[in-house]
């Protein structure tokens, strides 16, 4: 792995993800995560602070990248709750069927490069019942937006480790067997909008 995979890249997605605005969005989502949570791309751990400890009872943390595991380690230390690191991609979920009561996924799914079988093993190791609860950018309704996306999403792909600008979240989700529940859109203040356009919400396995 190269220098700029395993530190530059860790720190810059770090200060990407750490902004008020984006922290303002975690707080939409992840303190409605309760019991077994599975979270897919905990990165940096910056949910950790968002989760509600009477309501969680373990966290496991999918992260495959050692570089963001690392600047992870001292939030987690300070977490009061149970944290154990998965180190495999999502794609390859290494926990039981039935395993998890909420699966948590934040500015992740840009990401992963086979998002369909990474949500369908989600799923699967969902409880009967169990909720996905989302917070992702991508594609926007406008058209000049979406052609800014297509046209810059190639070199963007390159230089944020892989991060897609222009995949439509909510038909990813509801392809993989999620039936969506709640979800809200709009753009983030202080962010370009053909990175800003962001979906929250809820989903669980139809
Ligand atoms: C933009 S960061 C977001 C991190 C974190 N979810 C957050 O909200 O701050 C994207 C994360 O997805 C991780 N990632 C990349 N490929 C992945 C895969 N195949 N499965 C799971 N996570 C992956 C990266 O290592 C990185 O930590």
């Amino acid at each position: 792995m190269s220098f700029y995979e395993n530190h530059v890249l860790p720190l810059l997605l770090h200060l990407a993800c750490g902004t008020r605005v984006v922290d303002r969005q975690r707080a939409k989502v992840v303190p409605e995560a309760q019991g077994r949570v599975l979270e897919v791309g905990m990165g940096s751990g910056l949910n950790i602070p968002h989760y509600n400890p009477d309501k969680v009872e373990l966290v496991w943390g999918l992260e495959p990248s050692e570089g963001m595991r690392r600047k992870a380690r001292k939030r987690l230390a300070g977490a009061p709750f149970e944290v154990r690191w998965l180190d495999l991609p999502a794609e390859e979920i290494p926990l039981e069927d039935d395993s998890a009561d909420t699966v948590v996924l934040t500015y992740t799914l840009c990401t992963i490069p086979d998002w369909h079988r990474a949500l369908e093993q989600m799923r699967r190791v969902l409880k009967p019942g169990g909720r996905l609860l989302f917070c992702e950018h991508g594609s926007a309704p406008d058209e000049n937006v979406r052609q800014w996306q297509d046209r810059i999403n190639p070199l963007w792909r390159r230089v944020a480790g892989g991060c897609n600008v222009n995949r439509p979240i909510p038909r990813l989700i509801a392809g993989a067997g999620f039936g969506i529940g709640r979800m809200e859109t709009g753009y983030l203040p202080k962010t370009p909008k053909f990175a800003g356009f962001n979906y929250w919400g809820d989903a669980s396995p139809r």
